[in-house]
């Protein structure tokens, strides 16, 4: 058995999908089920007994050390965070708690129980603590990409959080001797992302006949990675990674977001075209920046491509090919999270934009 938390949001759910479609072990999914975290993400699982959901806090560590004894389990992987940079802007304490508290009770939790274990369990326990490229901060334009060595200069209070549980893990790896693992990912797309993300945000807002907000002049740059990817990625480094080690994902696909939000319209022109026969891109609207905005994002991911041989399967034209028709073809599914929180949500955050 394997612990995923997080295991109902965007990455996490695509990550135990794509597990349990592999044929691999059975999967307890840890989620508190915060608005970001959603069941019928996991719905084609429900009467799959490879899966085990349960609702709770990975800050809880009564529950937490339960899990881990009462299912044996072998290796814990760790998506629950806090994950919107605007919302870490307008209330970051969510973020501190999960992404720091939480992640620290899951470290000690795991130390007792991995530290309890022996034989071949204690050889083959793994801490995979998932991560992100924002911890290194901002890059300017013609820097090279962030290497795993890069100095970790923290931004925003959310990559402030992840940088901090990462620090933690690496604590606990020296201090303790503790199987750890950690990736750093770049903004990651595809099926089930909430549409406070830029992209989903924008296929949702397109479809709606709403403006598409570009913060500041939409020449920040990020690397976009297809989630699948990131999956395949995280098993790689599950199974062949080096104990310790720090690994480095990325799709070497660095756009400015307007070039993405340009992306969108002529997919969905394209694919649904407007009634008035009209681009989508008249919808663009350019809106105040975000307050400490990281111009740009980069990640070289040689490492995990020379030592485990691990790289992307989709480019950035299949993966938003394929993001844009899972969106045309699951509108429901973008309905249904969309309801009271969320208005209240983009109602404070884009206060004036529409
Ligand atoms: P998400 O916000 O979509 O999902 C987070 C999930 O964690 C939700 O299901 C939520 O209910 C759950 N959760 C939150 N607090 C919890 C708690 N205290 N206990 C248990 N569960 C809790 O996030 P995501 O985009 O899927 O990101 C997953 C992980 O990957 C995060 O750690 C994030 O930092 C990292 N990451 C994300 C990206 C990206 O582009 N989205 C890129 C690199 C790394
Ligand atoms: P986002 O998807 O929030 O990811 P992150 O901040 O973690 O990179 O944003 C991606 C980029 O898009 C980022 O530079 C901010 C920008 N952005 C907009 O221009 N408008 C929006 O409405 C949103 C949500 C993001």
């Amino acid at each position: 058995m394997i612990l995923v938390t997080g295991g109902a949001g965007f990455i996490g759910s695509n990550f135990v999908l794509d597990w349990l479609g592999g044929g691999l072990e059975p999967v307890v999914n840890l989620d508190k089920l915060t608005y970001a975290g959603n069941l019928e993400n996991l719905q084609s699982l429900a009467k799959n007994k490879n899966h085990i959901f349960v609702r709770g806090d990975i800050a809880d560590s009564e529950l937490v050390s339960s899990l881990l004894n009462q299912h044996k389990i072998r290796a814990v992987v760790n998506f629950a965070a806090e994950s919107h940079v605007d919302r870490s802007i307008h209330g970051p304490i969510d973020f501190i708690q999960t992404n720091v508290m939480g992640t620290f009770n899951l470290l000690e939790c795991c130390r007792k129980y991995w530290g309890a274990l022996s034989g071949l369990d204690k050889e083959r326990f793994r801490f995979l603590h998932v991560s992100t490229d924002e911890v290194f901060g901002s890059l300017a334009r013609d820097e090279p990409a962030f290497t795993e060595n890069h100095r970790y200069e923290p931004n925003s209070p959310y990559s402030a959080s992840k940088a901090a549980s990462d620090h933690l893990v690496r604590a606990w790896l020296h201090t303790y001797g503790m199987p750890v693992l950690t990736t750093n990912c770049s903004n990651n797309y595809g099926p089930y992302h909430f549409p406070e993300k830029l992209i989903p945000l924008v296929i949702h807002n397109a479809l709606k006949g709403k403006p598409l907000p570009i913060y500041g002049d939409g020449q920040q740059i990020r690397d976009w990675l297809y989630v699948s990817d990131h999956c395949s990625a995280i098993r790689c480094v599950l199974e062949k990674g080096v104990l310790g080690e720090t690994y480095n994902i990325g799709g070497c696909n660095e756009k400015a977001n307007l070039d993405v939000v340009h992306t969108i319209c002529d997919l969905l022109d394209a694919q649904k075209p407007r009634a008035d026969g009209r681009s989508y891109k008249d919808q663009i609207t350019f809106v105040t920046d975000r307050p400490g905005h990281d111009k740009r994002y980069a990640m070289d991911a040689s490492k995990i491509e020379r030592e485990l041989g691990w790289r992307p399967a989709q480019t950035f034209e299949s993966g938003m090919a394929q993001t844009v028709q899972w969106y045309l073809a699951n509108e429901q599914w973008t309905e249904n999270v969309t309801s009271g929180a969320y208005r209240e949500w983009v109602e404070k955050q884009y206060v004036g934009a529409a």
